[in-house]
């Protein structure tokens, strides 16, 4: 067998950071699924528990306490990470711009210095659309410049750079996946998004469909659109999950070489067209207001795919906004009834 065989069939053990979150849950799954080792370590400041598999080593702290993550390491025989923990909401970092910093800039250095320390090899770090702020010209290509308008995308891009520079001076390699709209939720049921104070456009309106919210509010309805209303890549979590276990696959397969990919379907529902889903789905409306447009909305953003179609030879299994939905509305309601229910 060649060394390049073997390392094709080579599965290390992964420590996922952010593991009891939302997307990193599903990669938990996902990686579970397909027969990896898997441990995890998370704060639990926005996750719970309840959504990591019993017989996964979790790790409760923070991946800047570096005794902690040198022991996960070291007890689990770590070769790879995952790295989803971190603060994501938009609007709550231009209000605390220092604690996106410290917690996805700072914290990460952390992280990598352990890695750097202990010889982790491969590293795949969840980054953002919001990297490139307002974009000149859609679908958006990985080329496109990388100007932020908020510190949220700003702390991830910050974080990019400090991985291609780490990557570049140690055996290390790593990849970025830079996510258009993550939606929707495990098809059977095991995990799901919990977002206490979401602003998620979908996860709001799940909420206002098990009348947890009395109506949803339409941000904006002069867009320069089809209907008025904002035009979003809603990419589906356990596709994205999905592309998250190949793109490690060829990090381990092919370590002189990263990656960096947007993670998108190349196409997408307004947000009008989002809502008429839901209300299908429900075979009810729910009660919609019209507003004022949102500060710093762009009327269109779809991700070019190709890199990530073709390089991890990935193809979608829920790219269609009425399954999104109905995952979405599945998973609140099973939250409304108790977790594990
Ligand atoms: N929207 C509403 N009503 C709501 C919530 C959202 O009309 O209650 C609209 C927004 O105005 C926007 C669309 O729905 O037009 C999508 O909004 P989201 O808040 O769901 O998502 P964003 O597109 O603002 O944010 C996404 C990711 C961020 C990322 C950003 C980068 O969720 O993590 O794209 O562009 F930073």
């Amino acid at each position: 067998m060649t060394s390049a065989s073997h390392r094709a069939m080579q599965k290390l053990p992964v420590l996922v950071t952010g593991g009891a979150g939302y997307i990193g849950s599903h990669a938990v799954l996902a990686l579970k699924d397909a027969g990896w080792e898997v441990a995890v370590i998370d704060n639990l400041s926005s996750g719970t528990r309840e959504v990591v598999p019993e017989d996964v080593p979790f790790y409760e702290g923070s991946i800047a306490d570096r005794g902690l993550v040198g022991r996960a390491f070291a007890e689990q025989r770590i070769g790879a990470i995952m790295h989803f923990a971190g603060s994501i909401i938009v609007p709550e970092s231009v209000e605390k711009p220092l604690e996106y910093y410290e917690n996805n800039t700072i914290a990460t250095h952390s992280l990598l210095s352990s890695a750097v320390e202990q010889g982790v090899r491969h590293v795949l770090f969840s980054s953002t659309a919001a990297v490139y702020g307002i974009p000149e010209a859609v679908p958006i290509t990985e080329e496109e410049p990388k100007e932020p308008i908020n510190p949220y995308g700003a702390s991830k891009l910050m974080t990019e750079r400090m991985l291609a520079d780490t990557a570049a001076a140690y055996p290390m390699n790593y990849g970025a996946l830079r996510y258009f709209n993550v939606s929707g939720a495990d098809p059977d049921g095991r995990a799901g998004q919990i977002g206490k104070g979401s602003t998620h456009l979908i996860k709001v309106a799940v909420e206002a469909a098990v009348g947890k919210r009395d109506h949803i509010d339409v941000f904006g309805t002069d867009y320069p659109t089809p209907d008025g209303t904002c035009i979003r890549d809603y990419i589906h979590v356990s596709d994205l999950a999905d592309a998250h276990v190949r793109a490690l696959q060829r990090l381990i397969e092919r370590p002189d070489e990263n990656l960096v990919m947007n993670c998108g379907y190349g196409k997408g529902p307004s947000v009008l067209e989002v809502l008429d889903a839901l209300d299908r789905s429900l075979n009810q409306p729910i009660r919609r207001e019209m507003k004022e447009r949102r500060a710093g909305d762009p009327p269109t953003l779809v991700a070019a795919n190709q890199r990530l179609v073709e390089t991890l030879e990935w193809s979608p299994r829920f790219a269609d906004i009425e399954t999104i939905v109905k995952h979405a509305l599945e998973w609140e309601r099973q939250l409304q009834r108790g977790l594990g229910k």
